[in-house]
């Protein structure tokens, strides 16, 4: 079936899909992107990705081009012409398109919206571990990871140094030695304090260096029906080679468990318990959405 993509107003063969070779995106990577999840024909906490947007737009000053219901409405659209039940809707918004200048464009020119959808499959139980292996590697980002931004080079980079080193993902090192995130997932560990047995989820605060997740979002909300808790402190590598468990979230991937970084193995390298918990809360949480 010939895919169909949304570009500035027009629902368009994807193949033909086009924007301007000024387009601001393609001089300058001067925009924003989301990934929504689609579950069973459900958008899993969509809100929160339309509120990163919109937070992301204000950032970078670069005018919302269509309202959130249109925007939703849109989504759905490109989703049901792509026959997408399980897979993303990708989202980009850019300054638009004006002669090529770094400072923005004085002749005021609309923001470009392009959305896409794309078929993923998804596991038939959402609870299932499915393990990973990570490479670490430094974190070579700009200063605001914290904005979801097109420009992606060193996160393509650490995805690719993955790949060639045949594990899944890259865990981001800055120069304080702490684990910031995945090159396109953040990251976490499980720790258990030996005196008191107290179990501790660790990841990164969620401030101008790393990516305020979706699904990390998700988590946090659902922490407080647990005997753990969780701690947003970063943790550096050595604390992640001791640590219990260790896992990455993302809306491309969900929640994946770690067997190993750099080759050695986390906890027993096998699914923990505490992960394991995680997988049913988070299945449970995308069921409650109707996302099967
Ligand atoms: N990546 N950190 C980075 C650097 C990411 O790129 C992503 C998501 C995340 C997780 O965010 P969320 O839970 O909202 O998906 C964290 C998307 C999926 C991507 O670039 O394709």
């Amino acid at each position: 079936m010939p895919r169909t993509a949304y570009v500035n107003g027009r629902y368009v063969p994807h193949a033909h899909a086009q924007v301007g070779i000024e387009d601001r995106g393609y001089q300058f990577a001067d925009g924003i992107y989301e990934v929504v999840p689609v579950i069973a024909g459900a958008f899993i906490d969509e809100d929160w990705h339309w509120d990163r947007l919109d937070r992301g737009l204000a950032e970078l000053r670069i005018d919302r081009p269509v309202n959130r219901k249109a925007l939703s409405l849109i989504g759905r659209r490109v989703a049901g012409l792509n026959r997408v039940r399980d897979g993303l809707v990708y989202v980009q918004v850019t300054r638009g398109e004006a002669p090529r200048d770094h400072k923005f464009p004085t002749k005021p020119v609309p923001p470009a919206l392009v959305v896409t959808a794309r078929h993923l499959p998804v596991p038939k139980d959402l609870s299932e571990a499915r393990m990973i292996d990570v490479i670490t590697g430094p974190d070579e980002r700009w200063a605001r990871p914290d904005i979801k931004s097109i420009s992606l080079l060193p996160n393509v980079l650490a995805k690719q140094a993955a790949a060639e080193a045949g594990a899944y993902e890259t865990w981001m090192i800055n120069a304080l030695g702490e684990v910031t995130e995945g090159s396109s997932a953040n990251a976490w560990l499980v720790s258990r304090d030996a005196d008191s047995g107290r179990v501790v989820l660790r990841t990164h605060p969620a401030d101008r260096h790393v990516l305020n997740g979706i699904v990390r979002t998700a988590l946090v909300a659902l922490s407080g029906q647990h005997q753990w808790q969780i701690e947003e402190r970063a943790f550096t590598l050595d604390e992640l080679l001791a640590a219990d468990e260790a896992f990455q979230t993302s809306s491309g991937n969900m929640i994946r468990p770690v067997r190993s970084v750099d080759g050695r193995v986390i906890g027993t390298g096998e699914p923990g318990p505490v992960v394991q918990e995680i997988l049913d809360d988070f299945a449970a949480h995308v069921a409650a959405q109707g996302g099967v």
